[in-house]
Protein backbone atom coordinates (compact mmCIF):
# COMPACT_ATOMS: atom_id res chain seq x y z
CA UNK A 1 0.00 0.00 0.00
CA UNK A 2 1.60 3.18 -0.75
CA UNK A 3 -0.20 7.18 -1.22
CA UNK A 4 0.61 9.20 -4.19
CA UNK A 5 0.54 12.90 -3.64
CA UNK A 6 0.61 15.00 -6.48
CA UNK A 7 1.47 18.50 -5.38
CA UNK A 8 3.80 17.14 -2.48
CA UNK A 9 6.25 19.95 -2.45
CA UNK A 10 3.39 22.63 -2.30
CA UNK A 11 2.54 24.50 0.94
CA UNK A 12 -0.61 22.05 1.70
CA UNK A 13 0.97 19.13 -0.06
CA UNK A 14 4.34 19.30 1.98
CA UNK A 15 2.86 19.15 5.34
CA UNK A 16 0.63 16.25 4.45
CA UNK A 17 3.91 14.31 3.20
CA UNK A 18 5.53 15.08 6.26
CA UNK A 19 2.26 14.00 8.24
CA UNK A 20 2.29 11.07 6.32
CA UNK A 21 5.99 9.78 6.00
CA UNK A 22 5.63 10.26 10.17
CA UNK A 23 2.66 7.85 10.30
CA UNK A 24 5.00 5.27 8.48
CA UNK A 25 3.36 5.67 5.36
CA UNK A 26 4.68 4.64 1.95
CA UNK A 27 5.02 8.04 0.23
CA UNK A 28 5.67 8.94 -3.55
CA UNK A 29 5.71 12.56 -4.40
CA UNK A 30 5.09 13.82 -8.16
CA UNK A 31 5.41 17.93 -8.13
CA UNK A 32 6.36 19.97 -11.58
CA UNK A 33 8.19 22.52 -9.05
CA UNK A 34 6.88 25.21 -11.06
CA UNK A 35 5.22 26.80 -7.53
CA UNK A 36 6.96 24.22 -4.77
CA UNK A 37 9.74 23.75 -3.41
CA UNK A 38 11.74 20.38 -3.22
CA UNK A 39 13.60 21.42 0.00
CA UNK A 40 9.81 21.46 1.41
CA UNK A 41 9.62 17.54 0.84
CA UNK A 42 10.55 14.67 3.59
CA UNK A 43 13.63 12.77 2.44
CA UNK A 44 11.75 9.86 3.53
CA UNK A 45 9.31 10.19 0.51
CA UNK A 46 10.71 9.30 -3.02
CA UNK A 47 10.45 12.11 -5.19
CA UNK A 48 9.17 12.81 -9.18
CA UNK A 49 9.61 15.98 -10.59
CA UNK A 50 6.89 15.92 -13.83
CA UNK A 51 3.61 17.40 -14.12
CA UNK A 52 0.52 15.30 -13.59
CA UNK A 53 -0.65 16.32 -17.15
CA UNK A 54 2.33 14.27 -18.71
CA UNK A 55 0.95 11.19 -19.52
CA UNK A 56 3.83 9.14 -20.81
CA UNK A 57 5.50 10.34 -17.40
CA UNK A 58 2.81 9.52 -15.20
CA UNK A 59 2.35 5.90 -16.43
CA UNK A 60 5.76 5.45 -15.95
CA UNK A 61 5.37 6.63 -12.15
CA UNK A 62 2.29 4.34 -11.84
CA UNK A 63 4.61 1.46 -13.17
CA UNK A 64 7.65 1.80 -11.29
CA UNK A 65 5.42 2.18 -7.68
CA UNK A 66 3.17 -0.71 -8.16
CA UNK A 67 1.79 -0.64 -4.63
CA UNK A 68 0.19 2.69 -5.26
CA UNK A 69 -3.92 2.50 -3.91
CA UNK A 70 -4.63 5.83 -3.25
CA UNK A 71 -4.00 9.59 -5.03
CA UNK A 72 -4.04 12.17 -2.75
CA UNK A 73 -4.46 15.08 -5.28
CA UNK A 74 -3.05 18.73 -4.55
CA UNK A 75 -1.19 19.67 -8.18
CA UNK A 76 -3.47 23.16 -9.07
CA UNK A 77 -3.05 26.91 -9.37
CA UNK A 78 -5.03 28.14 -6.60
CA UNK A 79 -4.98 32.39 -6.50
CA UNK A 80 -8.08 33.72 -6.91
CA UNK A 81 -7.09 37.26 -7.78
CA UNK A 82 -5.09 35.17 -10.60
CA UNK A 83 -7.26 33.49 -12.03
CA UNK A 84 -9.53 36.70 -12.75
CA UNK A 85 -6.79 37.98 -15.14
CA UNK A 86 -5.77 34.34 -16.97
CA UNK A 87 -8.81 32.01 -16.50
CA UNK A 88 -7.39 29.79 -19.22
CA UNK A 89 -4.59 28.86 -16.97
CA UNK A 90 -6.95 27.61 -14.71
CA UNK A 91 -8.96 25.91 -16.72
CA UNK A 92 -6.28 24.54 -18.43
CA UNK A 93 -3.93 23.63 -15.37
CA UNK A 94 -6.28 22.31 -13.20
CA UNK A 95 -9.49 21.36 -14.77
CA UNK A 96 -7.87 19.84 -17.79
CA UNK A 97 -5.21 18.24 -15.79
CA UNK A 98 -7.80 16.34 -14.24
CA UNK A 99 -9.10 14.75 -16.78
CA UNK A 100 -5.72 13.79 -17.89
CA UNK A 101 -5.39 12.39 -14.31
CA UNK A 102 -7.98 10.31 -14.40
CA UNK A 103 -7.48 8.79 -17.90
CA UNK A 104 -4.36 7.26 -16.03
CA UNK A 105 -5.89 6.49 -13.11
CA UNK A 106 -8.42 4.66 -14.94
CA UNK A 107 -5.77 2.75 -17.15
CA UNK A 108 -3.93 1.44 -14.17
CA UNK A 109 -6.48 0.92 -11.89
CA UNK A 110 -6.07 2.44 -9.16
CA UNK A 111 -9.44 3.89 -7.61
CA UNK A 112 -9.43 6.27 -4.84
CA UNK A 113 -8.76 9.72 -5.40
CA UNK A 114 -8.72 13.02 -2.27
CA UNK A 115 -8.59 16.10 -4.31
CA UNK A 116 -8.34 19.39 -2.72
CA UNK A 117 -11.47 21.10 -3.64
CA UNK A 118 -12.10 25.04 -2.09
CA UNK A 119 -14.29 27.17 -0.61
CA UNK A 120 -14.10 29.32 -3.70
CA UNK A 121 -16.75 26.03 -5.41
CA UNK A 122 -19.67 28.13 -3.45
CA UNK A 123 -19.00 31.84 -4.50
CA UNK A 124 -21.61 34.51 -2.36
CA UNK A 125 -23.04 32.21 -0.03
CA UNK A 126 -26.77 32.35 0.63
CA UNK A 127 -26.37 30.90 4.33
CA UNK A 128 -23.62 31.10 6.81
CA UNK A 129 -22.34 28.61 7.77
CA UNK A 130 -22.08 27.31 4.81
CA UNK A 131 -22.40 23.13 4.28
CA UNK A 132 -22.08 20.95 1.77
CA UNK A 133 -25.29 21.06 0.52
CA UNK A 134 -25.45 24.51 -0.36
CA UNK A 135 -25.18 25.52 -3.86
CA UNK A 136 -22.08 26.06 -5.43
CA UNK A 137 -21.95 28.86 -8.37
CA UNK A 138 -18.32 30.37 -8.17
CA UNK A 139 -17.34 33.85 -8.64
CA UNK A 140 -13.67 33.38 -9.74
CA UNK A 141 -12.51 31.15 -12.82
CA UNK A 142 -9.96 29.07 -9.93
CA UNK A 143 -13.59 28.33 -7.81
CA UNK A 144 -15.46 27.34 -11.05
CA UNK A 145 -12.22 25.13 -12.54
CA UNK A 146 -12.18 23.49 -9.07
CA UNK A 147 -15.84 22.97 -9.22
CA UNK A 148 -15.48 21.53 -13.04
CA UNK A 149 -13.30 18.66 -11.48
CA UNK A 150 -15.59 17.58 -8.66
CA UNK A 151 -18.21 17.12 -11.15
CA UNK A 152 -15.80 15.24 -13.51
CA UNK A 153 -14.69 13.06 -10.72
CA UNK A 154 -18.43 12.56 -9.95
CA UNK A 155 -19.09 11.28 -13.47
CA UNK A 156 -15.85 9.31 -14.09
CA UNK A 157 -17.03 7.43 -10.63
CA UNK A 158 -20.35 6.60 -12.12
CA UNK A 159 -19.11 4.95 -15.21
CA UNK A 160 -15.52 4.11 -14.09
CA UNK A 161 -15.74 3.69 -10.01
CA UNK A 162 -13.11 5.95 -9.45
CA UNK A 163 -14.20 7.17 -5.89
CA UNK A 164 -13.32 10.36 -4.50
CA UNK A 165 -13.35 12.71 -1.67
CA UNK A 166 -13.58 16.20 -2.20
CA UNK A 167 -12.02 18.45 0.82
CA UNK A 168 -13.40 21.71 0.10
CA UNK A 169 -11.35 24.12 2.26
CA UNK A 170 -11.47 27.75 3.40
CA UNK A 171 -8.77 29.12 3.95
CA UNK A 172 -5.12 27.93 5.18
CA UNK A 173 -2.83 29.22 7.29
CA UNK A 174 0.08 28.66 9.30
CA UNK A 175 3.21 26.36 9.58
CA UNK A 176 4.74 22.96 11.41
CA UNK A 177 5.13 24.27 14.40
CA UNK A 178 9.16 23.34 14.48
CA UNK A 179 9.19 25.67 12.27
CA UNK A 180 10.97 23.78 9.00
CA UNK A 181 8.39 23.73 6.67
CA UNK A 182 5.81 26.42 6.10
CA UNK A 183 4.33 28.78 2.97
CA UNK A 184 6.67 30.17 0.72
CA UNK A 185 5.15 31.56 -2.65
CA UNK A 186 6.54 33.85 -5.16
CA UNK A 187 4.73 36.02 -5.69
CA UNK A 188 2.86 36.37 -2.64
CA UNK A 189 -0.32 37.05 -2.15
CA UNK A 190 -2.04 35.60 0.58
CA UNK A 191 -3.20 37.65 3.71
CA UNK A 192 -1.10 36.39 6.98
CA UNK A 193 2.37 35.69 5.29
CA UNK A 194 1.89 39.45 3.90
CA UNK A 195 1.03 40.62 7.37
CA UNK A 196 3.56 38.36 8.51
CA UNK A 197 6.24 39.73 6.03
CA UNK A 198 5.25 43.58 7.26
CA UNK A 199 6.21 42.42 10.79
CA UNK A 200 9.12 40.82 9.96
CA UNK A 201 10.59 43.95 8.10
CA UNK A 202 11.03 42.12 4.41
CA UNK A 203 8.38 44.63 3.06
CA UNK A 204 7.25 48.07 3.95
CA UNK A 205 2.96 47.75 4.63
CA UNK A 206 -0.03 45.53 4.37
CA UNK A 207 -2.81 47.34 1.60
CA UNK A 208 -6.00 45.57 2.78
CA UNK A 209 -8.34 45.38 -0.14
CA UNK A 210 -11.80 46.66 0.62
CA UNK A 211 -13.44 48.20 3.70
CA UNK A 212 -16.63 48.63 2.45
CA UNK A 213 -17.78 45.07 2.49
CA UNK A 214 -21.34 43.74 4.02
CA UNK A 215 -19.33 42.59 7.34
CA UNK A 216 -18.91 44.26 10.87
CA UNK A 217 -15.77 45.95 10.33
CA UNK A 218 -16.48 46.26 6.38
CA UNK A 219 -13.17 44.16 5.69
CA UNK A 220 -13.28 40.42 4.58
CA UNK A 221 -14.67 37.50 6.78
CA UNK A 222 -12.49 34.25 6.10
CA UNK A 223 -12.37 31.07 8.31
CA UNK A 224 -8.98 29.95 9.30
CA UNK A 225 -7.67 26.36 9.28
CA UNK A 226 -3.98 24.94 9.72
CA UNK A 227 -2.24 23.05 6.94
CA UNK A 228 -1.30 20.35 9.69
CA UNK A 229 -5.18 19.80 10.68
CA UNK A 230 -6.05 19.25 6.37
CA UNK A 231 -3.14 16.68 6.29
CA UNK A 232 -4.80 15.13 8.89
CA UNK A 233 -8.36 15.24 6.97
CA UNK A 234 -6.37 14.11 3.98
CA UNK A 235 -5.14 11.14 5.54
CA UNK A 236 -8.71 10.35 7.28
CA UNK A 237 -10.69 10.44 3.72
CA UNK A 238 -7.83 8.37 2.14
CA UNK A 239 -8.56 5.68 4.82
CA UNK A 240 -12.23 6.52 4.46
CA UNK A 241 -12.06 5.46 0.97
CA UNK A 242 -9.53 2.57 1.13
CA UNK A 243 -12.47 1.08 4.06
CA UNK A 244 -14.53 1.09 0.71
CA UNK A 245 -16.93 3.70 1.55
CA UNK A 246 -18.75 5.96 -1.09
CA UNK A 247 -17.60 9.03 -2.57
CA UNK A 248 -17.90 12.59 -0.72
CA UNK A 249 -17.35 16.02 -0.34
CA UNK A 250 -16.32 17.90 3.18
CA UNK A 251 -15.54 21.26 4.26
CA UNK A 252 -12.63 21.74 6.26
CA UNK A 253 -12.52 24.71 8.36
CA UNK A 254 -12.81 25.99 12.00
CA UNK A 255 -15.74 27.22 11.70
CA UNK A 256 -15.18 30.18 13.14
CA UNK A 257 -14.85 33.62 10.60
CA UNK A 258 -12.17 36.39 11.52
CA UNK A 259 -11.93 39.74 9.65
CA UNK A 260 -8.63 40.98 7.72
CA UNK A 261 -8.81 43.72 10.37
CA UNK A 262 -9.37 40.76 13.25
CA UNK A 263 -6.30 39.25 11.57
CA UNK A 264 -4.03 42.09 11.80
CA UNK A 265 -4.71 43.01 15.19
CA UNK A 266 -4.06 38.94 16.33
CA UNK A 267 -0.54 39.55 14.41
CA UNK A 268 0.41 42.47 16.14
CA UNK A 269 -0.65 40.90 19.70
CA UNK A 270 1.42 37.55 18.80
CA UNK A 271 4.26 39.39 17.04
CA UNK A 272 4.79 42.48 18.99
CA UNK A 273 5.13 44.80 16.13
CA UNK A 274 3.26 47.27 14.30
CA UNK A 275 2.78 46.10 10.74
CA UNK A 276 2.02 49.45 8.92
CA UNK A 277 -1.25 49.10 7.47
CA UNK A 278 -3.27 51.05 4.60
CA UNK A 279 -6.49 50.86 2.94
CA UNK A 280 -6.97 49.68 -0.51
CA UNK A 281 -9.57 49.16 -3.31
CA UNK A 282 -11.08 45.65 -3.66
CA UNK A 283 -9.59 43.07 -4.90
CA UNK A 284 -12.00 41.36 -7.55
CA UNK A 285 -13.62 38.13 -7.05
CA UNK A 286 -13.85 38.14 -3.03
CA UNK A 287 -16.99 37.56 -1.51
CA UNK A 288 -17.96 39.15 1.55
CA UNK A 289 -17.77 36.44 4.03
CA UNK A 290 -16.70 32.62 3.77
CA UNK A 291 -17.19 30.47 7.23
CA UNK A 292 -17.29 26.61 6.84
CA UNK A 293 -19.84 24.31 8.72
CA UNK A 294 -17.12 21.38 9.10
CA UNK A 295 -19.43 19.15 11.34
CA UNK A 296 -19.69 16.63 8.76
CA UNK A 297 -16.19 16.03 8.20
CA UNK A 298 -15.68 15.81 12.23
CA UNK A 299 -18.71 13.50 11.60
CA UNK A 300 -17.94 11.29 9.20
CA UNK A 301 -14.64 11.42 9.22
CA UNK A 302 -13.29 11.84 13.03
CA UNK A 303 -11.49 14.53 11.75
CA UNK A 304 -10.46 16.74 15.06
CA UNK A 305 -8.68 19.90 14.39
CA UNK A 306 -5.89 20.52 16.39
CA UNK A 307 -4.92 24.36 15.99
CA UNK A 308 -8.57 25.76 17.23
CA UNK A 309 -7.61 29.01 18.37
CA UNK A 310 -6.18 32.47 15.30
CA UNK A 311 -3.23 33.48 17.97
CA UNK A 312 -1.95 29.04 17.90
CA UNK A 313 -2.09 29.49 14.12
CA UNK A 314 -0.59 32.85 13.53
CA UNK A 315 2.54 31.89 16.19
CA UNK A 316 3.49 29.24 14.27
CA UNK A 317 3.47 31.33 11.07
CA UNK A 318 5.41 33.55 12.53
CA UNK A 319 8.18 31.43 13.83
CA UNK A 320 8.12 29.63 9.58
CA UNK A 321 8.59 33.22 8.74
CA UNK A 322 11.04 34.64 11.40
CA UNK A 323 14.00 31.60 10.97
CA UNK A 324 13.21 31.75 7.30
CA UNK A 325 12.47 35.14 6.05
CA UNK A 326 13.20 34.05 2.45
CA UNK A 327 11.20 31.04 2.47
CA UNK A 328 12.89 27.73 1.56
CA UNK A 329 16.16 29.34 -0.06
CA UNK A 330 17.18 29.90 3.62
CA UNK A 331 17.24 25.99 4.03
N1 LIG B 1 -6.02 40.47 1.44
C1 LIG B 1 -5.68 41.78 1.73
N2 LIG B 1 -4.40 42.19 1.47
C2 LIG B 1 -3.46 41.35 0.94
C3 LIG B 1 -3.82 40.02 0.67
C4 LIG B 1 -5.12 39.61 0.93
O1 LIG B 1 -6.50 42.56 2.19
O2 LIG B 1 -2.33 41.80 0.71
C5 LIG B 1 -7.38 40.04 1.76
C6 LIG B 1 -8.16 39.52 0.57
O3 LIG B 1 -8.75 40.53 -0.17
C7 LIG B 1 -9.18 38.61 1.27
C8 LIG B 1 -8.39 38.05 2.46
O4 LIG B 1 -7.30 38.95 2.66
O5 LIG B 1 -10.21 39.39 1.76
C9 LIG B 1 -7.84 36.66 2.23
O6 LIG B 1 -7.13 36.67 0.99
P1 LIG B 1 -6.09 35.54 0.58
O7 LIG B 1 -5.49 35.95 -0.72
O8 LIG B 1 -5.21 35.26 1.73
O9 LIG B 1 -7.01 34.25 0.41
P2 LIG B 1 -8.30 34.07 -0.52
O10 LIG B 1 -9.50 34.19 0.40
O11 LIG B 1 -8.29 34.91 -1.72
O12 LIG B 1 -8.12 32.60 -1.06
C10 LIG B 1 -7.82 31.52 -0.25
C11 LIG B 1 -7.14 30.47 -1.11
C12 LIG B 1 -8.10 29.97 -2.13
C13 LIG B 1 -9.38 29.53 -1.49
C14 LIG B 1 -9.96 30.61 -0.62
C15 LIG B 1 -11.17 30.09 0.08
O13 LIG B 1 -6.00 31.01 -1.75
O14 LIG B 1 -7.49 28.89 -2.77
O15 LIG B 1 -8.99 31.01 0.32
O16 LIG B 1 -11.66 31.02 1.00
F1 LIG B 1 -10.28 29.23 -2.43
Amino acid sequence: MAVLVLGGAGYIGSHTVDRLVEKGADVVVVDSLVTGHRAAVSDKAKFYQGDIADQPFMRQVFAENPAIDAVIHFAAFSLVAESMKKPLKYFDNNTAGMINLLEVMNEVGVKRIVFSSTAATYGIPETMPIKETDPQKPINPYGESKLAMEKIMHWTDLANGIKFVALRYFNVAGAKPDGTIGEDHNPETHLLPIVLQVAAGTRDKLQIFGDDYNTPDGTNVRDYVHPFDLADAHILAMNYLREGNESNAFNLGSSTGFSNMEILKAAREVTGKPIPTVMAPRRGGDPDTLIAASDKARKILGWKPEFDDIHKIIKTAWKWHQTHPNGFADR
